[in-house]
This record gives structure tokens, C-alpha cells and sequence, in this order.
């Protein structure tokens, strides 16, 4: 028999706290399902960071929070998403509940911000309705780097305003969030146009593509009949080629349609938007019309292009709101941020992310009353604002500073019974070592001072 292979371990450095990538776990058909991710402890810091920028831009333009369920009606993306498009067609995670219902995970959150708007009314608000979302969503689509079965997004529609501005204002947000976080981008932007004039390009775009039939990948002979603008963004080769030669959305626009895409592109002209005309930008959802969008990482002066590398990608959709049974005629326009592609970006990119808050102090106790009152101590410091950590098991001193040290907290606090006693506690500064006796009732306005000698001292 041939001697079984040494398997590969993932050798733990010490002080890691946390290892990325999954390893073997012993008990079988437990693991992480394929296409999905733990995000980690050490990963919080991007994300946060992430989030922030949204929610600042998000404040700035007066964006309004909206939550909508992960779990809607399987009909809803059906009706909207499009029953044609891959997402509908291949990555759904659809199933009967318990009440026979087909219910779906979301794979986006414009049905259900859209379904929300319809349904509570909001069109008779002050118009335009601007919201927005964060949640996770969930495609089965094949994993790969940057590419999840369930990963989480950012989402902002401008509901009830037709202007251009709007299309520019949204861009221009998404590109600003981007270039908040550090990452230099670039916006491929297009136009599709409208029920007026898309079925004359369309009767085009087949025929020149039925003139290349036998050269198109199966996948695109099958998009030729159903969904033949998805031939311009298939990722083989000789699909690129000839979607290269193909007939442009552009070139086909009725007046309105080209009047709106020349008024977005002054609006990101005036604004100083970096962006690049791309007809390869249809979007793989049915209800786009207009102004479609996606929005590229430029690393090293190089763009990463590509299907599935976009950081951030939307569009106006002017039909949708009454598709779903709302007012005709109510435009709509919005984006969505990929927060898993970001943080890979921004990985790749070595971004200066900044670390998560940590415990400033941390208090050791020596004793039976000692530990009491650091119990209530404790509760006192944490309510006056304090990051504060303690270890309530340990007895030893010396692995209580131990402790401290790792932590790499500023200020440790040594409460023993002497200082139960005599009312006062230690405070020890753990850069330079030196420890003062302090006055237990004068502890907070002593901190504070430390603290903000400290703060004031790092540059
Ligand atoms: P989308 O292009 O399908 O658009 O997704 C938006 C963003 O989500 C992408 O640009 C990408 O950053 C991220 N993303 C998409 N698929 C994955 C995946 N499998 N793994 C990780 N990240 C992914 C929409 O979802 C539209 N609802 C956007 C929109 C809002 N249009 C109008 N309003």
C-alpha cells in the first residue's frame, strides 16, 4: 500500500489570536458551508470602517434607514430581478416553507426596498424617497475569490426623481464612499435605454449576434433568444471578441434616453468623477433602463476589470415601481456597495485601516474584598465611558500584569486589600512602569487626565 501523505497543517504563530481559512474540523458534514465566510474578529476594523464611510455619505445626502426581510415572496425577484436573468435562473436559494409557500433569501435588496415603497405608501411622501439598506444577501453562484454565496451589501435608491442629477448624485456618492476608504477607482457607465427605444436595438443586437451564432459559448446561444444584451458582459474570450463588434446601446438611444445619458455625464464632468463610457455595462437584471453603472478597483494605475470584480455597480430602473403595482411612472435610481470586495481591496491595496478601539485600562485585584470592589469598580469605570478590561480568575499578580501587558493597554489599576482599606487604589502607567497611589474618590478626574496626556502624546 502505497505510505499515506503527512496532510498539510496550519501551523498557529502564538500570538495569532485568530487564524484565517478554514481547517479540517473532525466532526464531519459541520464545516462552513462552501461559499460562505466567518467574518472574524480581526476582520471588524474593515468592516467598521467601511460601514462609516457609508453612513457619513449616507447622513450627508439625508438618506433615510430602511430594513427590509431577508425572506421575501420567490415571485417578488421573479417579477422583478427577471425570470431570465442568472440570478433568477441559477442562484436563487428558493424552497417551500412550512405553510407551502416559495420563499426566497433575497439575492439583492432593490425588489424588496422597491416592494417597501409600494406597499407602505411611500409615494405620498415628500418625493424623492431616499433609503438605505445593509444586510446580507445570498447568490448560488460558483465561489471564488471575491465572489460568496452569501455576502453583505450597502444599498441606497433615490425613489420618486427622474432627473439626471440624481443618476450623477448617486455615482458620485458611490465613487466618494470608495475613495473614503482609500481606494482609487474608476466608474464604467453606460446606458441601456428605455422601453421605447431598447426594442429596436435589441432586434439588432440579435441579428448581428445570430450572424456569429456558432462561435458564441453554449451559455450565449442560449442568451440570444432570452436575455441577448448578456452577451456583451459573457467573460469567454471569443464572446468578448464579438461583443466587441457589436451594435452599442449608445447609438440607438430615442431622444430622451440620450438627452438624460448627456445631461449624467455633465453632471460627472462637473464634479470631477473619473469615469470611462463602457457598453459593455448592461447589468445582468431585468429591470434597469437608462443609466447603468459599475465601479472598478485601479491599482498601480492598472483597472481590474472584469464580470465579477466590480466594488459597487446600479442604475436607474423607471419602470419597476409600477411593475410591482405602485404609481406609473415612478423613476428610480440606485446603487449597491459589495462590502467583501472592499475589504478585499483594500487588503490587497495595504489601505491604512484603522484599528478598532481596545481597552485602555485594566484592573487587577489581589484578595477577596479586593475582587468585590473591583466587581463594582468595574461597573463605575465602564458607565463613565471607560474601554476597561479585567481578568476576575486570575489571583496572581504578576499574571494579571501579564495579561495587562498583552492587552498593551495604556493603564493598569492594582486594587488590594491594603487599598480596600484605606480607600485608595494603584494606578500604574504601563509604558513607563511607574505606579502612583490614588485617592479611590479622585480616580475618575485622575484617569481622565492620564488618558488625554496620553492621547495628546501620540502624534
Ligand atoms: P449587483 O451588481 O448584483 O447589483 O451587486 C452589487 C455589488 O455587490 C457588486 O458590485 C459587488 O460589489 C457585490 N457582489 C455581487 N455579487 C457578489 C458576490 N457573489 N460575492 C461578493 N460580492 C458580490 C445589485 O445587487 C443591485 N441591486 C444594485 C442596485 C441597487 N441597483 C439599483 N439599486
Amino acid at each position: 500500500m502505497p505510505a499515506k501523505k503527512n496532510p498539510k497543517k496550519t501551523v498557529i504563530k502564538k500570538d495569532e489570536k485568530y487564524v484565517d481559512g478554514p481547517r479540517k474540523m473532525k466532526a464531519k458534514g459541520l464545516q462552513l458551508l462552501k461559499g460562505m465566510k466567518d467574518v472574524l474578529p480581526q476582520d471588524q476594523r474593515y468592516w467598521q470602517f467601511i460601514f462609516k464611510a457609508c453612513r457619513r455619505i449616507s447622513n450627508s445626502h439625508c438618506f433615510d434607514w430602511i430594513e427590509t426581510p431577508i425572506l421575501e415572496s420567490t415571485n417578488l425577484f421573479i417579477r422583478t430581478t427577471g425570470k431570465d436573468s442568472d440570478i433568477i435562473k441559477k442562484e436563487m436559494f428558493s424552497f417551500t416553507d412550512q405553510g407551502g409557500e416559495n420563499i426566497s433569501l433575497r439575492p439583492e435588496m432593490t425588489p424588496g426596498i422597491a416592494r417597501a415603497y409600494v406597499e407602505h405608501g411611500m409615494i405620498n411622501l415628500p418625493q424623492p424617497v431616499k433609503i438605505f439598506s445593509y444586510g446580507p444577501v445570498f447568490r448560488h453562484d460558483k465561489p471564488q475569490a471575491g465572489r460568496y454565496r452569501q455576502f453583505s451589501q450597502l444599498d441606497f435608491e433615490i425613489l420618486g426623481d427622474g432627473a439626471p442629477a440624481v443618476d450623477a448624485e448617486l455615482i458620485s456618492m458611490s465613487y466618494f464612499i470608495l475613495h473614503d476608504v482609500g481606494l482609487e477607482t474608476n466608474v464604467h457607465v453606460n446606458s441601456i435605454g428605455c422601453p421605447a427605444c431598447r426594442p429596436q436595438y435589441r432586434r439588432l443586437l440579435v441579428d448581428y449576434f445570430r450572424s456569429k451564432r456558432k462561435n458564441l459559448c453554449e451559455d450565449c446561444k442560449e442568451r440570444l433568444n432570452k436575455n441577448p444584451m448578456r452577451i456583451l458582459d459573457c467573460k469567454e474570450e471569443a464572446c468578448q471578441e464579438i461583443g466587441g463588434e457589436a451594435p452599442q446601446t449608445v447609438d440607438y438611444l430615442c431622444d430622451d434616453c440620450k438627452t438624460h445619458f448627456m445631461k449624467v455625464l455633465e453632471h460627472l464632468d462637473e464634479a470631477d468623477i473619473p469615469y470611462t463610457l463602457d457598453p459593455k455595462i448592461v447589468r445582468g437584471l431585468d429591470y434597469y433602463t437608462k443609466t447603468t453603472f459599475e465601479i472598478f478597483l485601479v491599482q498601480k494605475g492598472e483597472e481590474k476589470t472584469g464580470r465579477q470584480t466590480a466594488l459597487a455597480a446600479g442604475g436607474r430602473y423607471d419602470g419597476l415601481i409600477e411593475q410591482l403595482g405602485g404609481r406609473a411612472e415612478t423613476p428610480a435610481c440606485g446603487f449597491a456597495v459589495g462590502v467583501e470586495r472592499i475589504m478585499l481591496a483594500l487588503k490587497e491595496t495595504e489601505a491604512d485601516v484603522p484599528p478598532l478601539k481596545q481597552a485602555d485600562i485594566f484592573l487587577a485585584q489581589l484578595g477577596v474584598s479586593a475582587r468585590k470592589q473591583a466587581v463594582r469598580l468595574l461597573e463605575e469605570l465602564r458607565e463613565e465611558g471607560y474601554h476597561i478590561k479585567a481578568n476576575l480568575v486570575k489571583d496572581s499578580l504578576s499574571a494579571q500584569l501579564g495579561f495587562a501587558n498583552k492587552l498593551g493597554v495604556k493603564i493598569t489599576l492594582i486594587l488590594g486589600q491594603k487599598e480596600v482599606l484605606d480607600k485608595t487604589i494603584l494606578v500604574r502607567d504601563m509604558d513607563t512602569g511607574s505606579q502612583e497611589i490614588v485617592d479611590i474618590n479622585k480616580l475618575i478626574p485622575d484617569l481622565n487626565k492620564r488618558l488625554k496626556k496620553i492621547e495628546e502624546s501620540i502624534i
